[in-house]
């Protein structure tokens, strides 16, 4: 084919068909031209051109070619486990299956999620450790790799089962003490084995100068309801952990392990459940995934490969849902065989796609689309100053000043899907310190309130009131702190009105 530039340019420019589109892109260097990229053919690449990793767990006498083709990313499905490398001080032994995966992801340019640091489950000789000892151990696993890993489980599934949106009561859980027996172990005097876990491994990343990122990993958290629409206390608890202790942690990992159990399910609020974390400022993981297709029990949607899709949709949807990590590679060599839940049947280096696999790579293929912009702030109080023109000089005499704010002022972002909202309140302090604030706003009719984080409601339609929790209710001056809800309905327009105490 020996057109010029601008003849090629003419002939791609008219409608021809999809066929002698390709033959004439593959013949001649065209740039880019016509509506979409070509797709990318693995989950890998596709991934990487929206932004994310895929990746899948394994282990060292699984490491077939398809590992580094289809997948960017590994995670040792159990061989960095404590009941695998630790010494019942804290030491590190057994490390030859951890090393050849890191070596393998190495060469394969795939990146590391440790997993995983501090667990009540296969802890092996860690059992029942001290602090003392765990941070010995984190020290020596976080140091042995450096910056090979690029993402560590430093606490892994923290909190009970069954939504009650509690730390679990066994070790080393049980090493944490409410000192001032208010219900949390955020304050001064209180231990807490996950935030002095996580103070332990930022120390050692920062002393390393390691690249590492720090995650909290936990499952059924995903959503911000459960089964029924019962608000997520588990996923709720995890995300005062994280805004908490948000200077230590990086990550989070929702496994998305789902299922029929009632707390396990996808639910259509999957996707403001990430949002509300990486709003948080942390990256935020899918990061054990595997969907039951039992469809004569099924209570999880419309079939696996919709509901793979689903799932994949509300991570691209959310920019700073940064990576996907299947727990497995086919049925049959899957933790949980009978569930059937990964992307290849078959097995011992030889697999076959699933719809599911197809499924989620033309999802990866759309790209993030139209990530949902972070929505600015919809109310807000009057401006206490005028726009400035930015061709007016700056004013010689300070200008009249309003008077000094004092108490509170809040504002709503909003973050909306066709018959539902997650608002985010910010409370900010004005010229004076708070100790407590409340703040009021009257919803459209219709629109009800479903659930609550980091404040106490009081009504959930007409006008509604939120107070602080114990934890959040002294702000100093100019500071702010954040509360948030979940409703049905609308909720545009809202003007929040804050009174201080
Ligand atoms: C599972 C492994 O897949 C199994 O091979 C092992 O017998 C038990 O652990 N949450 C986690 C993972 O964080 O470590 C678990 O992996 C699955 C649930």
């Amino acid at each position: 084919m020996n057109s010029s530039p601008r003849q090629r340019r003419k002939i791609i420019g008219t409608a021809l068909p999809a066929a002698v589109l390709m033959l004439v892109s593959s013949a001649v260097a065209v740039q880019s031209v016509g509506p979409a990229a070509a797709a990318e053919t693995t989950l890998r690449a596709a991934a990487a051109k929206a932004g994310l990793f895929f990746g899948v767990a394994a282990s060292p006498n699984r490491l077939y070619p398809i590992v580094g083709q289809e997948f960017g990313q590994l995670t040792p499905e159990n061989d960095m486990k404590p009941d695998r490398i630790a010494t019942s001080s804290g030491g590190l032994q057994n490390t030859g299956g951890a090393d050849t995966l890191v070596n393998h992801a190495q060469s394969n340019n795939m990146l590391v999620r440790g997993h995983t640091l501090v667990w009540h489950s296969q802890a092996g000789a860690l059992q029942g450790a001290s602090q003392a000892t765990l941070n010995t151990f984190i020290g020596n696993a976080i140091n042995r790799w450096g910056s090979r890993i690029a993402y560590w489980d430093v606490v892994n599934e923290a909190l009970e089962d069954n939504n009650t949106g509690r730390r679990r009561n066994q070790w080393p859980h049980t090493m944490n003490r409410d000192a001032n027996g208010d219900g949390d172990f955020f304050d001064a005097g209180d231990t807490d084995v996950i935030r002095d876990s996580f103070i332990r491994a930022k120390q050692v990343v920062q002393a390393g100068g390691y690249t590492t990122k720090l995650c909290i990993n936990d499952y059924d958290v995903e959503g911000l309801t459960v089964q029924g629409g019962t608000p997520n206390r588990k996923a709720n608890a995890l995300y005062d952990i994280v805004r908490n202790y948000r200077q230590y942690i990086d990550c989070v990992g929702f496994q998305a392990h789902f299922n029929d159990n009632p707390n396990s399910i996808i639910t259509d609020d999957l996707q403001a459940n990430i949002q509300r974390f990486a709003d948080l400022g942390v990256e935020v993981h899918l990061s054990e995934v595997d969907i039951d297709d039992d469809l004569s029990n099924n209570d999880i949607g419309a079939g696996q490969a919709e509901n793979y899709r689903k799932v994949v949709r509300a991570c691209l949807n959310v920019a700073k849902c940064t990576g996907i990590t299947v727990w497995g590679i086919s049925d049959s060599e899957s933790w949980r065989s009978s569930e059937r839940g990964l992307l290849f049947t078959g097995g011992n280096g030889s697999y076959q796609k699933k719809a599911a696999y197809h499924a989620v790579l033309d999802e990866l293929n759309k790209g993030r689309g139209s990530v949902t912009p972070t929505t600015p702030p919809v109310t807000t109080a009057p401006p206490t100053t005028p726009p400035v023109d930015p061709t007016t000089p700056p004013p010689t005499t300070a200008p009249p000043t309003t008077p000094p704010t004092t108490g509170c002022s809040a504002t709503v972002s909003l973050n909306s899907w066709t018959g539902g909202f997650v608002a985010t309140v910010r409370v900010t302090a004005g010229t004076a310190p708070i100790s407590g604030w409340t703040v009021r706003l009257t919803l459209p009719s219709g629109t009800t309130v479903t659930n609550t984080w980091s404040a106490n409601a009081s009504g959930t339609s007409g006008t509604v009131q939120f107070s602080n929790v114990n934890y959040n209710g002294a702000v100093s001056a100019g500071q702010s702190t954040e509360f948030g809800f979940q409703g049905t309905g609308t909720a545009t327009g809202l003007t929040p009105v804050c009174t201080a105490s």
